[in-house]
């Protein structure tokens, strides 16, 4: 594949953000964006590395009106020794075909993703983060730009990738984060999209997280559609319950998102001797173990959330304290084994990490 590489002159680069660790998420973009274009009867075309600009899109495009959009989340990490080094991007390559799939778009072959990521990367590494806890975050998506209003999947599509230099995705940082069980509000259904890392999932959350933050709650932790009781997901992230020794997350039932993290968690937490079941979890087991001490702590896994302790449940007038509102151990573990690995700074069994270049 011959992607074309427009530079910009030297005095057109942007600076640097001064200190990396106030970064926040998602507020500073570097300098360049890859594009590549899907045309009916030619397939994927034009493939290009170029200034980081406004879109045009045609206000017909059916990205707009019936949200046929997906992305990815994936980061790129400065190594100790120099290498610049991604985590499973092959498994964000093979959602977002999957996602791509189930939105009737045209899917992007994994050699464009990761051809595409690992030059678009390469060509900005000036912007990878050092600091601890930092990292660049790489926004892949592809929307449907076709442009007309019937009901219908787009003939054309646009794949880019964006790039922000990122620290701790929530305020709290590596701290617990209060979450309310909501009640009232559903994310997704069995047979829907939740699964999909498609934008319509996220606006579909907006309003019970608003209604959560307006009562002092970092996030929302949503339960099933059907019966409301089993715990699903968080929106930014995976959750995990800890039971001593056991670890629990809810399994894969078609309505929460496959996150590449969570089933990294898995592996690890087994490699550490953790037994670690998928199987759906009841809010009413949760609370029971709070009470009777038998669940310890509770963590949320996403790229952007990494590990993310929570620190309380917040369900039926009632909050209720996780480990004193305070990292537990296992959390600990699990987040210090994860990044260590990500970060190239211990030796990876499992061959998640891949070197896409040199600092
Ligand atoms: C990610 O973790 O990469 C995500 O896409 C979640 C998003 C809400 C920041």
């Amino acid at each position: 594949m011959n992607i074309t590489v427009e530079r910009l002159p030297e005095q057109e680069l942007k600076p640097l953000f001064a200190d990396p660790t106030q970064l926040g998420f998602g507020k500073v973009f570097t300098d360049y964006m890859f594009t590549a274009y899907y045309r009916k009867g030619q397939g994927w075309v034009e493939p290009k590395i170029s200034k980081l600009k406004a879109l045009q899109i045609d206000p017909a495009a059916v990205a707009l009106h019936y949200s046929q959009e997906i992305f990815e989340g994936l980061k790129a990490y400065a190594g100790p020794d120099g290498r610049i080094l991604l985590f499973r991007p092959e498994q964000n390559a093979r959602r977002m075909y999957a996602s791509a799939e189930r939105l009737c778009m045209a899917p992007v072959p994994e050699e464009l993703f990761l051809q595409g990521i690992t030059d678009l990367v390469n060509l900005e590494k000036r912007w990878i983060p050092k600091a601890p806890g930092t990292s660049l975050y790489i926004r892949p998506t592809l929307i449907g730009t076709g442009d007309a209003l019937g009901v219908h999947p787009a003939d054309e599509y646009l794949f880019y990738v964006i790039l922000t230099p990122v620290a701790a995705y929530y305020k709290e940082g590596f701290k617990p984060i209060s979450l309310y069980v909501e009640e009232h509000y559903i994310r997704a259904a069995v047979g829907g999209v939740g699964n999909v890392k498609t934008g319509g999932n996220y606006a579909a959350s907006l309003l019970a997280a608003a209604k959560a933050q307006e009562k002092g709650f970092s996030q929302v932790l949503w339960l099933d559609a059907k019966e409301n009781r089993y715990a699903e997901e968080v929106g930014s992230m995976n959750m995990f319950f800890v039971f001593g020794r056991k670890l629990v997350t809810p399994n894969l039932g078609g309505s929460i998102l496959p996150g590449i993290t969570r089933a990294s968690v898995l592996e690890l937490a087994r490699s550490l001797g953790y037994e670690a079941e998928e199987r759906p979890i009841g809010i009413d087991e949760v609370i029971a173990g709070l009470q009777d001490g038998t669940l310890t702590e509770a963590f949320g896994s996403g790229t952007a959330a990494v590990i993310s302790p929570v620190g309380s449940l917040f369900y039926q007038d009632q909050n209720h304290v996780i480990h004193g509102n305070q990292v537990g151990p296992v959390t600990q573990q699990l987040y210090d084994r994860l990044v260590d690995i990500q970060y190239g700074r211990a030796e990876d069994p499992f061959g998640w990490v891949r070197e896409i270049g040199r600092l």
